[in-house]
């Protein structure tokens, strides 16, 4: 029950994947997929939505943040914008989930996963009190894994392949979660690139210099910081569109888990 010591009755499942992603980097579609691939491979998923403001999901969620929080009315009745509709929102749908948490611990027995969808605006999530709070609800419970989502193509770049692994680092030291990256649209660029960059800092400097529009003093040290946060998470290739590397999206999954249960 709810009043005992979370670590008494820790179970290895179900496994609960947060999904986040800079806008653009296809969150949506790779949820989609996802929840896709656990119907087609007989994998007992669960789906959790924790965007108030989304006005259609293309998948079906089983908890639904618009369920029990009304995104207008919070922003009428507290006079907001999209933004603080959407935080606050986040904050009353907060307060009860301890009740969440009950009805996924009720089910256990019965679910694999639990895949979790977080608002459009990245931030909103990996930035508030509230996402900390659901965060850690979660990662007292069950074995918890952050699956961070990125836009391949537009990482090319090497300053901007740095920014984005710069935001999954602070995701990394803020939620102390095992992090999967999932390189998204692959069918439009392989991710080997990335792949390289992370395996050799040398190789990423090399790529920063080439790129003379920089200046790249601070890319330089920059990368030597990154080359520590690359060995503690798991990488993997992924398309949302063809659903190529779904396999090895959960088996990555799967490798966190586990190491979730010999770390936490
Ligand atoms: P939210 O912020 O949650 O709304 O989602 P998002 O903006 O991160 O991603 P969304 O799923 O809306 O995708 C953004 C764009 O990327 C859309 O045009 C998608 O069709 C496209 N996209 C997503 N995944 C893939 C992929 O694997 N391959 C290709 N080629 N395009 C993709």
């Amino acid at each position: 029950g709810s009043g005992q010591a979370a670590v008494s009755n820790f179970k290895r499942k179900p496994v609960i994947v947060i999904v986040v992603g800079m806008a653009g980097s296809g969150k949506t579609t790779f949820m989609h997929r996802l929840v896709s691939h656990t119907h087609e491979s007989n994998i007992r998923g669960y789906v959790m939505n924790l965007d108030p403001a989304v006005i259609t999901l293309p998948f079906g969620a089983n908890i639904d943040i618009r369920d029990t929080v009304r995104y207008k009315e919070v922003m009428k009745q507290f006079n907001l914008g999209p933004n603080g509709g959407i935080l606050t929102s986040l904050n009353l749908f907060a307060t009860k989930f301890d009740e969440v948490i009950s009805v996924i611990e009720k089910r256990a027995d019965q679910l694999d996963y639990v895949l979790v969808d977080t608002p459009g605006q990245i931030e909103i999530f990996t930035w508030s009190a509230s996402g900390a709070i659901i965060t850690e609800a979660f990662a007292s419970t069950f074995p918890t894994v952050i699956a961070y989502v990125v836009d391949t193509p537009r990482s090319a770049s090497p300053v901007t392949f740095m920014s984005n692994m710069l935001y999954a680092c602070s995701i990394l030291y803020k939620t102390r979660l095992p992090l999967v990256l999932a390189f998204n649209k692959i069918d439009v660029a392989q991710h080997q690139f990335a792949l390289e960059w992370m395996e050799d800092f040398e190789t990423f400097q090399a790529a920063v210099n080439a790129d003379s529009s920089y200046s790249s003093n601070l890319a330089q040290s920059l990368s030597l910081v990154l080359d520590e946060f690359y060995k503690n998470l798991r990488s993997v290739g992924v398309s949302a569109v063809t659903g190529a590397g779904m396999k090895d999206f959960f088996n990555a999954i799967e490798a966190s888990a586990d190491e979730y249960m010999e770390t936490y």
